[in-house]
């Protein structure tokens, strides 16, 4: 039986990921302890873990303990994150620390203990989810931007090195995304909804196709543009 792990078990892109994986398939989501459990109908077994991503180094112990009650994992899917305070990141060292650890460190933590047990065995999928908030990092949200451009690195070169080896690692690049983290700040052009980028995800995850996957698929075009703006115009772009 398929295992499916989503690590940031309420995130709404994840939940609309795992309810499409799900039809007969084990479904582990991996959540901070306290909140509420969704369920994701059609698949054969749901399991609820406590896993707060910022205790890297319980990671290992994390993916043991899942492993070691479902079997290997076949898709994991990394969509824990913050967007964090930027104005407050601004004036205080601890908050560009706590997003920096969840958004790149963690991340980069957790991809790692993954895709080792995966190349060992020659299978799996790995989705890690960068932004173009890290394609080209704006003043706006330049914190939580720079954890995605070290993210998207790192899942880059991994990808290189996992060539070969039967593991996928797909690098998901939303823009951005009408949701909870986005809640109260208007849509940029070319938004779109965590329906939107499961429905990619998981079409990637099922087709096979390039490392990176621009959400919508325009913004690669545009960010291929962003690329060569002027500092002088970029520095005033809009969050
Ligand atoms: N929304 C966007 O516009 C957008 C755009 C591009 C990329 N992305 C990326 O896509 C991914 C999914 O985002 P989303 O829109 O689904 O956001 P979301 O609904 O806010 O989900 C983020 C989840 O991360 C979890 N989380 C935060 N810190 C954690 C920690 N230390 N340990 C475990 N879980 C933790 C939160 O858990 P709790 O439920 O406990 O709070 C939350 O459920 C994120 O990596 C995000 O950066 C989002």
């Amino acid at each position: 039986m398929t295992v499916v792990a989503v690590f940031g078990g309420r995130s709404e892109i994840g939940l609309e990921i795992a309810r499409r994986l799900a039809q007969g398939a084990t479904v582990v989501l991996a959540s901070r302890p306290g909140g509420e459990r969704p369920d994701v109908s059609g698949a054969q077994r749901v399991m609820h873990v406590d896993f707060d991503a910022d205790e890297v180094a319980a990671h290992v112990n994390a993916v043991d303990a899942i492993e070691a009650e479902v079997g290997a994992i076949d898709i994991a899917v990394l969509t824990f994150g913050v967007l964090g305070d930027q104005a407050l990141a601004e004036r205080d060292p601890g908050e560009v620390v706590r997003i920096l650890h969840t958004d790149f460190v963690a991340q980069a933590s957790l991809l790692t203990v993954l895709a080792d047990r995966m190349r060992a065995r020659g299978a799996g999928t790995l989705v890690a989810f960068s932004s173009v908030a890290g394609q080209r990092v704006r003043r706006a949200n330049y914190v939580y931007g720079s954890a995605k451009a070290g993210l998207d690195g790192f899942a880059s070169g991994l990808a290189d090195a996992l060539h070969g080896s039967g593991v996928d690692l797909i690098i998901a690049r939303p823009g951005f995304v009408i949701g909870r983290m986005t809640a109260g700040m208007s849509p940029a052009p070319f938004s779109s909804t965590p329906d939107q980028v499961a429905d990619a995800v998981v079409k990637r995850i099922r087709g096979g196709g390039a490392v990176e996957l621009w959400i919508p698929w325009q913004l690669r075009a545009m960010f291929a543009v962003a690329a060569v703006v002027p500092r002088a115009l970029w520095r005033r772009m809009p969050r």
